[in-house]
């Protein structure tokens, strides 16, 4: 146990004051201990990851934060189509997409090198290229804060949706802590042509034809990182904006007003934010000691940023040039810890 941490040092936005209490769980049983010790000092627990995804305030958090460095995989069934595997909630998720596109494993090759944890992939439903982790999901183990339990949630009862779950939003946010997570991952190749747009121009610039899981992520790992800052060297939290989702009646209406759309083969679609930011004039701007990415305008880069405040500044402005220009207003991405 740590005492007076500050959150930028857990987060890759680095920002964020400092945490009352920080405890690292190794082990499943020391979550209850861990409860029970917050619940003594009268004090909120907060669950973290590799804090890819948060963002601490400047008056840091009251409480106890948990950092889940829970860790192993192991295999729990198989047949000849599919192999289904275990992770515990604190592996490196992008380890564990190795470990299975090494295997020649299909599922979530396309989700490589997104930073962050095992046991974050279902909380916000990670997504990439047109995929995201419900199309694998099979369960995850769960600690009941409630009943001090551990239990098993299967995916049908997970409320997955884009970027969304029932860990992240609805009346359950902070009751359970992911423990494990379980993914049905196929076989072989299972991909095929045509991919999410900016993959496909990759493949055909460089005339590709090997599908297999290892090339799938080779690419994926090659567009990210001439796109995506590393969070190891540069602070961000990836996309701080979500893309925004339309029915049938709201993308109508915006491709009325010529705003580029994807649309679904039921009429609904979707905006890409990062272009809206784009047409604001915005990308590569500086503000408040962020930038917007000049290669992705969905992220925020933190160059010289120390408080939440500057953050709250850039997001402001951000938000206001879209809301003026296009009448849409953006959704943060990153959670934030709260009491
Ligand atoms: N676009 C622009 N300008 C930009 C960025 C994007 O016009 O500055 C337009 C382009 O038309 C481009 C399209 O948006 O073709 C899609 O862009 P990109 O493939 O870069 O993806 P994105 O919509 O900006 C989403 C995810 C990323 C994920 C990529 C790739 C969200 C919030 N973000 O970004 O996820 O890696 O797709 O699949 O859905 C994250 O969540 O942290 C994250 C990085």
């Amino acid at each position: 146990m740590r005492e007076q941490i500050m959150i930028s040092e857990l987060t890759t936005m680095r920002i964020g004051g400092p945490a009352r209490y920080v405890v690292e769980i190794e082990q499943v049983e020391d979550l209850c201990w861990a409860y029970e010790f917050a619940e003594e000092q009268g004090l909120p627990v907060w669950v973290m990851g590799e804090g890819a995804n948060t963002i601490g305030h400047d008056r840091g958090f009251n409480g106890v934060i948990i950092l889940n460095k829970l860790r192993g995989i192991e295999i729990v069934a198989e047949d000849e189509k599919t192999m289904t595997l275990r992770g515990m909630a604190g592996e490196n998720w992008d380890r564990f997409v190795e470990f299975t596109t090494v295997r020649g494993l299909s599922g979530i090759e396309t989700l490589s090198k997104i930073p962050g944890t095992l046991g974050a992939a279902p909380v916000q439903n990670i997504g990439a290229y047109g995929r995201d982790a419900s199309q694998v999901l099979e369960s995850v183990e769960v600690f009941d804060t409630k009943t001090r339990e551990i239990t098993i949630i299967p995916k049908s009862k997970m409320n997955l949706s884009y970027r969304s779950s029932r860990f992240n939003k609805g009346e359950d946010v902070g009751r359970f802590v992911i423990v494990s997570v379980t993914m049905k991952l196929s076989k072989g190749q299972t991909l095929s042509a045509p991919f999410y747009a900016s993959l496909q121009r990759y493949i055909d610039e460089h005339n590709v034809t090997d599908f297999s899981p290892q090339n799938i992520r080779q690419m994926v790992s090659t567009i990210r990182a001439d796109k995506l800052p590393d969070p190891q060297f540069v602070a961000s939290s990836g996309s701080f904006f979500k893309n925004i989702y339309l029915n049938k009646n709201e993308a109508d209406e915006a491709e009325q007003k010529g705003i580029p759309l994807w649309r679904n083969e039921d009429g609904s679609g979707k905006i890409n934010s990062g272009w809206l930011i784009e047409q604001c004039g915005l990308k590569g701007k500086q503000l408040f000691g962020f930038r917007v990415s000049e290669k992705a305008a969905l992220v925020l880069i933190n160059e010289s940023a120390t408080s939440y405040i500057e953050l709250d500044k850039a997001r402001t402005e951000i938000r206001q040039k879209v809301l003026e220009k296009f009448g849409y207003e953006l959704q943060q991405e990153p959670v934030e810890v709260s009491e």
